[in-house]
């Protein structure tokens, strides 16, 4: 699974030329998933193209928004509006959005049922800071991270398969320096293990795939995507160009 997230990046043009350039270059006989994750307004945009084309991207959305029953929520964007524009993902919990957007534990939990509701595939977004991580706290950190699967209520039992787990530092995001080889395998082997184990998942046999996320590039992604226990590539900047991206596309 493949995902290029594009943040707060971008204009029709540029979604038009990324999916004309990417569906016509991707190679067919890869299987991964190839999801694109364009900022929401042009994700009706992205669909249309798409369905004219007849092409294998898939669509997410950055964000869902949930409110309670019979509450007004001014600029939000619900799972079935996303589920009705015929958007399969979504991801919830990434690291711009706990900080920048305060978003909480409790809150991020309401999200991921609510697309749950709506049978979109959830990619939940996890990671620790520097601070976390000099002070080899970060498996601690992540399991209080993780522990939010745990709390979705029980009747979403049967949904926990759309679920996928990304896992990106937050030191590594955006700043040009991927984690290292050793500490993605490590992390990724606690996360696999914690949630089979603590979790419980495996009992349920539920294995979410976890991907990797934090300065993906061309120059690493072969690497990254090759080592034991990384089923995927969550990808910011360098999915904005559309040769990059289908080149680390074609080469996962
Ligand atoms: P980056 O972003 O690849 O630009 O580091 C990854 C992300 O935030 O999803």
């Amino acid at each position: 699974m493949i995902i290029a997230n594009w943040k707060m990046n971008g204009t029709s043009q540029s979604v038009t030329d990324w999916i004309n350039s990417v569906s016509g270059n991707i190679d067919i006989d890869n299987l991964n998933p190839c999801i694109f994750c364009p900022p929401t307004c042009y994700l009706d945009h992205a669909r249309k193209l798409i369905n004219k084309n007849d092409h294998r991207i898939e669509l997410g959305s950055q964000i869902v928004n949930y409110s309670f029953e019979g509450e007004s929520l001014t600029g939000g964007i619900s799972a079935t509006m996303l589920a009705d524009l015929g958007i399969k993902y979504v991801m919830v919990g990434h690291s711009e959005q706990r900080d920048i957007l305060k978003e909480s534990n409790s809150v991020i939990t309401k999200k991921i049922e609510k697309a749950l509701d709506d049978d979109l595939s959830v990619i939940y977004c996890i990671g620790e800071d520097i601070d976390i991580k000099n002070k080899k706290e970060t498996q601690l950190f992540l399991s209080h991270q993780l522990d939010v699967l745990g709390k979705l209520s029980s009747i979403y039992e049967v949904k926990l398969g759309s679920i996928k787990v990304a896992y990106e530092p937050i030191w590594a995001i955006g700043s040009g320096l991927n984690a290292e080889k050793d500490y993605i395998e490590e992390i990724h082997e606690f996360i696999k293990k914690y949630i089979n184990n603590h979790l419980g998942w495996s009992k349920l046999d539920i294995y979410p795939p976890v991907l990797y996320g934090g300065s993906v590039n061309l120059e690493n992604s072969k690497e990254i995507i090759s080592l034991t226990d990384v089923d995927g590539l969550l990808i910011g900047g360098a999915s904005l160009n559309p040769e990059t991206f289908c080149k680390i596309y074609n080469l996962s």
